[in-house]
This record gives structure tokens, sequence and C-alpha cells, in this order.
């Protein structure tokens, strides 16, 4: 089958828990129409059809180490259509101004949500990166309190906004520039 250049849009679906992962998604959606790619952001909940789209963006908070439920449950519903796809994933993770943790290692690698092995071999991901966060104490539950005054909660989750805007940016940049967005894809729901 020939490769035909069209233009689809993107859709950036999220699950965001206190809104800092919402605010990413949408700020990758931005920077990705800027660059002259149609793109929406969405919840994971309402992400809709799937048809239609030319990539995916699919980002989570991380809680303990893992995604949010609901955004795993979607890549886990929606893989085969997004196997046929290029898709793009983040997760906002980490907390702080210290690139390592004490071991030493970059937080970015360390900060990896569990899910991401399993979605790497079900999906084949372009890539998928880790931003720092946001902990703002006023929007936590109880729960969330009580494993902040452990002592190792402490160092892990200091309070402040950690995003980091331009390395969003550009990450969402390389998205949009992408060469596999252009390509009809051959898979399902796409033809026609
Ligand atoms: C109780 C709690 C546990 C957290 N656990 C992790 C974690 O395991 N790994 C991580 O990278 N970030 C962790 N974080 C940081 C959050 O994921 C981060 O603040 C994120 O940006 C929040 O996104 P949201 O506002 O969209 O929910 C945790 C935060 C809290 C409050």
């Amino acid at each position: 089958m020939d490769e035909e250049v069209i233009e689809m849009p993107v859709l950036v679906v999220y699950a965001s828990k206190h809104g800092a992962t919402q605010e990413i998604a949408e700020r990758i959606a931005q920077t990705i129409a800027a660059a002259g790619q149609q793109a929406q952001a969405r919840p994971v909940t309402a992400a809709g059809d799937l048809a239609g789209y030319g990539g995916f963006v699919v980002g989570s908070a991380v809680y303990m180490g893992h995604w949010q439920k609901e955004a795993a449950e979607f890549v886990r519903r929606s893989r085969a259509v997004l196997a046929g796809r290029p898709v793009w994933l983040f997760s906002s993770g980490p907390l702080g101004t210290e690139p390592v943790d004490a071991q030493g290692r970059d937080l970015t690698v360390a900060a990896e949500p569990r899910e991401i092995a399993e979605f790497t071999e079900a999906i084949h991901p372009r890539g998928h990166r880790v931003f720092f966060g946001v902990l703002d104490p006023g929007k936590l539950g109880l729960g969330e309190r009580a494993i902040r005054k452990l002592p190792a909660g402490r160092a892990l989750l200091p309070e402040g906004d950690f995003r980091d805007w331009a390395e969003i940016e550009a990450w969402a940049r390389g998205v949009a520039d992408d060469p596999a967005l252009g390509i009809e894809p051959s898979g399902i729901g796409s033809e026609g």
C-alpha cells in the first residue's frame, strides 16, 4: 500500500488527580497545534471515538510508582488502535529540584512507572518521557497527607511546582515534527 501524507489530528489524553498533569497535557496539545498539527487534549475518561486521529499522546500522573488506573485501563482497552498509530507516553511524577535520587540515579529514569514496560511491549510507543510534577499540600486527601508525614514521604514529596515548561514544549514540538504523524496507518479504522 502506498503511504499517503495526510493531516489527521493528534489526541492528547490524560489522567490527572490534582490538575498538574491536565495542564501538562493541555500545554502539549497547544504546542503541537502551534507547530501546525491539529491537536486536542481530553481526559482519558472522555477520549471518545479514536478513529480519525493520526496519533496519540497518553499521559498520567504517577502515584506510588503507578500510572492512574483509568489511564492504564485506557491503554489496555485501546491497545489494538494504539498499536497501529504513532503513540507517545508521558508521566508526571517526580518532585523537587534534585535531578537524581538518594542512590544517584536520574530521577526521570528511576521514576518510570511500573506500567511503561508493559505498554512498550504492547503498543510500541515512539517514546516515553517523565516530567517533574506539582505538589500542592492544600489539594491532598487524607491518605496523601498521611504518606507525606512518613519520614521517607517527606523527603520524596516536597511542596512546589517543578514543571519545566520549556522542556515540555520542546518534547511536544518533537512529537509534532515526527514524520510518523504524516503516514496513513494501514491498520484498523483508518480506511475510507
Ligand atoms: C501521595 C503521593 C504519592 C506520589 N507518588 C509518586 C511516585 O511514586 N512517583 C512519582 O514520580 N511521583 C509521585 N508523586 C508526585 C505526583 O505524581 C506529582 O505531584 C504529579 O505531578 C501530580 O499530578 P496531578 O496533579 O495531575 O495528579 C506522588 C504524590 C503524592 C501526593
